[in-house]
């Protein structure tokens, strides 16, 4: 029976390193505390003007590449984004432009931190249902557009002003601290072939979502639940800035990603000790911490990137992969297990052989 292989991956970071230092400029905060409470130590941002399928371009070109795939070979694409370059159209059309792709059918979807592993499902559904046979898969975000800092925040951020922040601004900051500290931007993507054989490729996949608390991690405004879909008021009261319950969106992921995992092995008949690596959604290595301890897989087997990247909501795994695929830590049937937690909720996991 056919079904998807990761045939070659690509990711693009952009070029401008944020330390957390830089971070502790522009409100209340400390490298130590983000370090401890997070495992963040850097964070890459995009210059001003690029977007999300800006670093999309040159990962997917890499991804293809990787793969021995040409352009003209791709027969669907699947965006998954948070932070598109436009309200409408989304940004799949855009990518199948730019990289000169034919007229394909092309997915934008949006599940947030969980959107990598929904996009390889509808991937693999395709390539099972004889709809398609080489596919492209994107996680891409640019956060930094989320971020309401000033131009002059900007500029003490970049080290180009000394001077303080005006103090209502540095409390403004302050207060949104919890979230700003965390995110970065990337992009990368995976090229998906059909392939028959069970020894390599996808094994299984696991999706799940209840939008009963999507309050506890969204965006409250600038939405066509308002008429206008935005406005001056909902500008002014900083309705565009996401809304995240720390410490409950914590609680949910360590629990649904521990649980979601343990089913996915379960239901294949396989244990941890099956494993070769887990990459798991980079949004708290504390998170991430808790659920390699739940699951008893030893350090070996897991692999971080959030210190140098944040997290990158659908972009995470991945990079992940792309990262370990080009250190040589997986070969031809080795089993990956990907497990990941995002707005939504939404939350997952996927069984794939190298
Ligand atoms: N710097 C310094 N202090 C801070 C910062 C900061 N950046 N952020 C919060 N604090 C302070 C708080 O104000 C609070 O101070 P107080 O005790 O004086 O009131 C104290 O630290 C503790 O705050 P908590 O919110 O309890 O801190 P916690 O340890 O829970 O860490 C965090 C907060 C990092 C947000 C954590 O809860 C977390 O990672 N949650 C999950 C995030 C996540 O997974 N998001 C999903 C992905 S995003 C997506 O899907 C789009």
């Amino acid at each position: 029976m056919l079904h998807a292989l990761i045939a070659g991956s690509g990711s693009e970071i952009p070029p401008n390193l944020v330390k957390n230092e830089a971070l502790a400029r522009i409100m209340d905060t400390s490298d130590a505390w983000i370090r401890e409470r997070t495992g963040v130590e850097t964070r890459y941002f995009v210059d001003a003007g690029t977007s999300t399928t800006d670093l999309a371009v040159p990962a997917a070109r890499r991804a293809l590449e990787r793969a021995g795939v040409a352009p003209e070979e791709v027969d669907l694409v699947v965006f998954a984004t948070m932070t598109p370059d436009h309200f409408f159209p989304g940004n799949g059309g855009l990518l199948q432009a730019r990289l000169g792709l034919r007229p394909v059918p092309c997915f934008d979807i949006r599940q947030q931190c969980t959107g990598f592993l929904y996009g390889l499902q509808l991937a693999d559904a395709h390539v099972r249902a004889g709809l398609a046979k080489t596919i492209l898969v994107v996680g891409a975000e640019v956060h930094t557009g989320f971020m309401p800092w000033s131009a002059g925040a900007w500029a003490r951020l970049a080290g180009d002003v000394d001077a303080p922040l005006a103090p209502g601004e540095w409390e403004f900051n302050t207060r949104i601290r919890h979230l700003t500290v965390l995110f970065g931007d990337g992009a990368a993507a995976v090229v998906v072939r059909a392939h028959e054989g069970a020894g390599r490729g996808v094994v299984d996949h696991l999706l799940a979502a209840d939008g009963a608390d999507y309050d506890k991690l969204c965006v409250p405004g600038v939405g066509f639940k308002h008429r206008p879909f935005v406005d001056h008021a909902q500008i002014d009261r900083g309705d565009f800035v996401p809304i995240m319950e720390g410490r409950y969106v914590f609680k949910m992921a360590t629990t649904r990603m521990t649980e979601v995992a343990q089913a996915i092995l379960a239901r294949n008949g396989l244990t941890t000790g099956d494993l070769s690596l887990v990459l798991m959604h980079q949004a708290n290595k504390r998170i991430n911490e808790y659920v390699q301890r739940a699951l008893g897989i030893p350090d070996e087997k897991v692999v971080h990137n959030i210190h140098k990247y944040g997290n990158t909501t659908a972009a995470t795994i991945p990079l992940l992969w792309d990262e370990c695929a080009r250190a040589g830590r997986i070969g031809p049937g080795d089993l990956v297990l990907l497990v990941g937690f995002g707005a939504g909720m939404t939350w997952g996991a996927t069984l794939v052989r190298g």
